[in-house]
């Protein structure tokens, strides 16, 4: 566990590093550019401040291990439930279709119609 979370601070420092050093070649728009800003454009009032990178590097490591679990036992259980509950899997799934068609222009790009 630890040899994990020591790989992915190592990990971030470094990519925290390289972003700083080239922020525009580097610049992805992500999560970690959206930190890096809000440490940059702190001001001192804020209760909780990004007080260097290894606060930064501390964020990274607790989203990544609150949503990782989470989303993934979320997906897991759902799934499962879906499959013993085969009326309910159709119910949804017509659900999503009537949703993908009504707001989705091409759902077919994104769903593929497997079975069908
Ligand atoms: C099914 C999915 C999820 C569930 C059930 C869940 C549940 C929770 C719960 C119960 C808390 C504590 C809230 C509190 O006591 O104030 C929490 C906090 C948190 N969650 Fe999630 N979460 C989920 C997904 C995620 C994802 C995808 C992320 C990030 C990518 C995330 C990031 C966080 C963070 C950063 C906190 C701490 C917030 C704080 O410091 O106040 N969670 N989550």
């Amino acid at each position: 566990m630890f040899r994990g979370v020591n790989f992915f601070a190592k990990l971030s420092t470094e990519i925290i590093k390289r972003r700083r050093a080239a922020p525009v070649k580097e610049k992805r728009d992500d999560f970690l550019d959206l930190l890096i800003e809000a440490a940059e454009n702190e001001v001192n009032e804020c209760p909780n401040p990004l007080k260097n990178d290894v606060t930064l590097v501390a964020q990274v490591i607790l989203f990544l291990l609150a949503g990782f679990d989470t989303t993934g036992l979320t997906i897991a259980l759902t799934i499962h439930f879906l499959a013993v509950n085969p009326s309910i899997q159709v119910k949804v799934r017509e659900e999503i279709q009537t949703h993908l068609q009504k707001y989705v222009r091409n759902p077919l790009n994104l769903v593929s119609d497997h079975g069908r």
